[in-house]
C-alpha cells in the first residue's frame, strides 16, 4: 500500500464538496485540503483561500501546500492552465491541459476537432462576423441554434425558431450584451431533437473507461420550462444506458477523443463528459466538457464503489487500460435546493435551517453544499444553487427520490425554491 496523501481539491460548489467526501473516505489519503471550499466542505476539509481563476494564486496555495494530488474541479481554473503549470512545476495534478481544455473552453474547436475525427455531432458553420452569419444561416431550417463560443456557464447557447431571431442572437453574442463579454466566434447549428444524456468517461491520455450516464435538468421550472441554470437537479442509474449504448460511446465517442487529441499533439487527461442527443439517427454529441458536472457529480460520487483515488492516479499514470470502475447498482439522485429568484438574481445569508450540525451521518443520504457560508457561527445561502440533497438506493429511482425529497422536507430558508419532479422522464418508463 503506497503512503497516504494529503490531496487538495480546487473549487467551492457542490461537485467539490461530493469529491472531498469521496476522498475524506479514501484509505489512502491523510488529508483533505480544499480551495477555497464553502460551508460544508469546511466540516471534511481544512479550506483555504484561493481565487480560483487566477494562476498565480493557485500556484501560491499549492506551492504553500506541497499536496501529493491535486484535482481540478471547475472549467474556469482549467482554461487558464492550472494543470499545465502544476505538471511543469513538479505536482501530480488530475485534469486536462489548457490546450486539452478547448474541447469544453471553445464550441469552434470542439465541432471542427469531431469533424476531423467522425465524432457524430449536428451540422455547423463557425461565423466570425454577423454578415457571416446571415449568409451562413441560409443553410439551415429552423428551429437553429445559435452558440457563444467561449465559456458561458450554460447561457450560450440559444435555440431560435426564425432566421431572424437567430441573427438577434448572434449579434448579441458579438456585442457583448448576452454574456457581458464580446464573442469574436459564434457557431450556428442544426437543432437536434430527443432525449439528452450525460456520459462521463475517464481518460488518461491514451485509454477511455467509462463511468456512467447521468441525467440533469437545466432548466429552472418543473416540466423543463423557464430559464437554463447551471443545473437543477441529476440522477444516474443503470437503466440510463444499455452496456450496448456504453459500449458504443465509449467506442465511438471517448476513444476517438482520446485518439484525436494524441494524434494532435495533445493528449486529453482528466474526466470526459459528453453531453449526447438520443436522436432518431443515433447519439450525437452536443457538447464536451473537460471535468466533472455539478450537479451530476453528487449523484456519481454516491454510486461510486472503486477508491477514488486509484481513479485519478490510473488517469495520471496512464494505467486506466487496468482500472474497472465500479458503480452500486441502483440509482442515485441529487436535488438541488436553489435561492428565490435564481437564475436571475437573488439574495444571500438567508440562515439555513433543518440540517445536522456535522453534515448527515446516514449511509444513504447527503447534503452537499453549493452555495453556503458560516456566518457568526450559523450556516447561511452564499450563491443560487444552495444546496444539493443526495440520496442512493440499491432498489431504484423512486427510492432514491423518496429519500432525497423526505430530507428535503426537513431543510429551509427564506425564498428556497427546488423542482419537484426531478427524475421525471425516467418515472414514466418505469
Ligand atoms: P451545450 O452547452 O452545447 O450543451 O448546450 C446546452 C443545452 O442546449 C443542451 O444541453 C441542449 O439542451 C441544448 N442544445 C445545445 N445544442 C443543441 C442542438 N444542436 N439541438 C438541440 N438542443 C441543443
Ligand atoms: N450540469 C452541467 C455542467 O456541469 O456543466
Amino acid at each position: 500500500m503506497p503512503n497516504k496523501l494529503k490531496v487538495l481539491v480546487i473549487g467551492g460548489g457542490g461537485r467539490e464538496h461530493a469529491l472531498v467526501w469521496a476522498l475524506a473516505k479514501s484509505v489512502r489519503v491523510s488529508e483533505v485540503v480544499c480551495a477555497p471550499g464553502n460551508g460544508g466542505i469546511a466540516e471534511l476539509a481544512r479550506c483555504v483561500r484561493v481565487d480560483a481563476g487566477n494562476l498565480a494564486d493557485v500556484v501560491r496555495v499549492v506551492e504553500a501546500e506541497q499536496p501529493g494530488l491535486t484535482v481540478v474541479g471547475p472549467e474556469l481554473p482549467l482554461s487558464i492552465g492550472v494543470v499545465d503549470e502544476l505538471q511543469r512545476r513538479g505536482f501530480r495534478a488530475f485534469g486536462p491541459t489548457q490546450a486539452a481544455a478547448q474541447l469544453e473552453t471553445s464550441k469552434a474547436f470542439a465541432k471542427e476537432f469531431m469533424q476531423r475525427h467522425g465524432i457524430p455531432t449536428a451540422e455547423y458553420a463557425v461565423c466570425t462576423t454577423l454578415d457571416e452569419v446571415r449568409e451562413k444561416l441560409q443553410r439551415f431550417s429552423v428551429p437553429v441554434v445559435v452558440k457563444a463560443d467561449g465559456l458561458a456557464a450554460g447561457k450560450g447557447v440559444v435555440i431560435c425558431n426564425t432566421h431572424h431571431e437567430a441573427e438577434a442572437a448572434a449579434a448579441e453574442m458579438f456585442s457583448g450584451v448576452l454574456l457581458g463579454v464580446a464573442e469574436t466566434e459564434v457557431v450556428l447549428e442544426e437543432f437536434l431533437d430527443g432525449e439528452e444524456l450525460s456520459f462521463f468517461a475517464l481518460c488518461d491520455g491514451k485509454h477511455t473507461v467509462p463511468i456512467a450516464a447521468a441525467q440533469d435538468h437545466k432548466r429552472v421550472g418543473e416540466g423543463d420550462t423557464g430559464p437554463n441554470t447551471g443545473g437543477m437537479g441529476a440522477y444516474s442509474t443503470d437503466a440510463l444506458m444499455t452496456s450496448e449504448l456504453r459500449h458504443w460511446l465509449t467506442t465511438n465517442v471517448a476513444q476517438k477523443v482520446v485518439d484525436g487529441m494524441l494524434a494532435e499533439g495533445d493528449p486529453f487527461t482528466g474526466i470526459l463528459f459528453c453531453g449526447i442527443m438520443m436522436t432518431q439517427r443515433g447519439p450525437m454529441v452536443l457538447e464536451f466538457n473537460t471535468r466533472f458536472g455539478d450537479p451530476e457529480t453528487q449523484a456519481l460520487m454516491m454510486r461510486l464503489d472503486t477508491d477514488i483515488v486509484d481513479v485519478f492516479d490510473a488517469a495520471i499514470d496512464g494505467t486506466a487500460d487496468a482500472l474497472q470502475i465500479k458503480m452500486r447498482a441502483g440509482a442515485s439522485v441529487c436535488v438541488i435546493a436553489a435561492s428565490g429568484g435564481y437564475p436571475g438574481k437573488y439574495p444571500s445569508g438567508k440562515v439555513i435551517s433543518g440540517l445536522a450540525a456535522k453534515g448527515d451521518t446516514e449511509a444513504d443520504v447527503f447534503v452537499f453544499h453549493s452555495g453556503t457560508s458560516v456566518s457568526n457561527g450559523k450556516l447561511v445561502t452564499a450563491g443560487g444553487r444552495v444546496l444539493g440533497i443526495t440520496a442512493v438506493s440499491p432498489i431504484g429511482l423512486q427510492d432514491a427520490l423518496a429519500k432525497a425529497y423526505a430530507k428535503l422536507g426537513q431543510i429551509s430558508f427564506d425564498g428556497m425554491q427546488y423542482r419537484r419532479d426531478i427524475g421525471w422522464r425516467a418515472l414514466q418508463k418505469e
